[in-house]
């Protein structure tokens, strides 16, 4: 690791994680960078990844102006059952066990823009995107778009680094049936400047691990993401991962887990809200719907046999995003 904890906010000790930089030459010294974080944290920064700061910008200024809209014109765009649109605050729980209500967050959720004629329109997270209108949100399709596609890349780049951290060629995860058509969702949050109190259930975040393959995030200068490297311990400790400008904080999701045997971790992390308003952006990255998420042939041997049966990744997808959003129709009932 870089150097060793940072101080962190009210006695909770930052988190020094390894930096990533894609616009390095040296390949092998970013795999071994990557490697160690996947073993240590599963936690790490990308660095020059090659989006403009203007755009990585521009992205939160859109993000902003659409949170500040009225709840009414929000709900407007409520999420549909593909997963597309708004969610409210409280719409998502993280941590059922441990949290009152639900994560103190509102979110819009946008992914590849498809057809409505298109046969895959009706699969989750595919289909029309929601989009605010232009005359109350100029150009916020064109960010989001530009952001999304840009963002998507990025993270298919990471893929590649994975893959030779993991002993398989560098386009493994590039392979028709695994990143032909990936299910890329580009999730816009904004925390409310509420306090997190654990102790009575109150979370930005509850504690989670992310589903799916890998997720990158951006966000603004606000701190309030934390990771507990070690899910099992008891007591858990948790580490803050600070806002670096710039960059995006990448972390493995229970897909890799699980394909990857366990040898790659997904990792605990959650969101304490300090009383500052937060807003942030994360790109999840899951493969194809149709995809089987089976033991990687790097990953198992006589000793070490597959610890999961395999799974289509849509199949995995619905479960955890099932178990964790609310029900549409509390909406409709609301709304009645
Ligand atoms: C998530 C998540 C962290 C953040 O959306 O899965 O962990 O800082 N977000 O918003
Ligand atoms: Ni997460």
């Amino acid at each position: 690791m870089e150097g060793a904890n940072a101080v962190g906010v009210a006695g909770v000790p930052a988190s020094a994680l390894n930096r990533i930089d894609l616009s390095s030459p040296d390949i092998r010294h970013s795999v071994a960078l990557l490697k160690q974080a996947c073993l240590d944290s599963g936690f790490f920064y990308v660095i020059n990844h090659g989006i403009g700061q203007d755009l990585m910008e521009e992205v939160f200024v859109q993000s902003r102006r659409f949170f500040g809209l009225p709840l009414s014109e929000k709900m407007k765009l409520l999420r549909n059952k593909n997963y597309r649109g708004y969610t409210p605050l409280f719409d998502e729980v993280l941590d059922a066990g441990n949290q009152i209500r639900g994560d103190y967050k509102e979110g819009f959720y946008l992914g590849v823009e498809v057809p409505e004629d298109d046969p895959d329109a009706q699969r989750p997270h595919f289909g029309p995107n929601l989009w605010p209108s232009e005359d109350i949100l100029p150009r916020w399709r064109q960010t989001m778009e530009k952001f999304h596609s840009q963002a998507l890349n990025v993270a298919k780049a990471l893929a590649r680094i994975i893959a030779l951290a993991l002993d398989l060629e560098a386009d493994y995860f590039d392979r028709p049936e695994i990143l032909g058509k990936p299910i890329p969702v580009l999730r816009l949050l904004h925390y409310e400047g509420l306090i997190s109190d654990p102790s009575k259930g109150i979370y930005g975040a509850g504690a989670h691990s992310d589903f799916g393959f890998i997720t990158l995030l951006a966000t603004d200068d606000v701190p309030g993401l934390q990771i507990c490297k070690n899910k099992d311990a008891k007591p858990q400790t948790w580490e803050y991962v600070q806002p670096l400008k710039g960059a995006f904080i990448v972390n493995l999701g229970d897909m890799l887990e699980r394909w990857s045997n366990c040898i790659f971790r997904s990792t605990l992390h959650r969101v304490i809200g300090n009383g500052q308003e937060r807003y942030s952006i994360a790109l999840f990255l899951e493969p194809n719907h149709d995809c089987l998420v089976e033991c990687l042939p790097t990953c198992m041997s006589e000793e070490n046999p597959p610890k999961f049966p395999p799974i289509l990744c849509h199949t995995y997808l619905a479960q955890r995003y099932g178990d964790t959003h609310a029900d549409l129709d509390v909406y409709r009932r609301e709304g009645a």
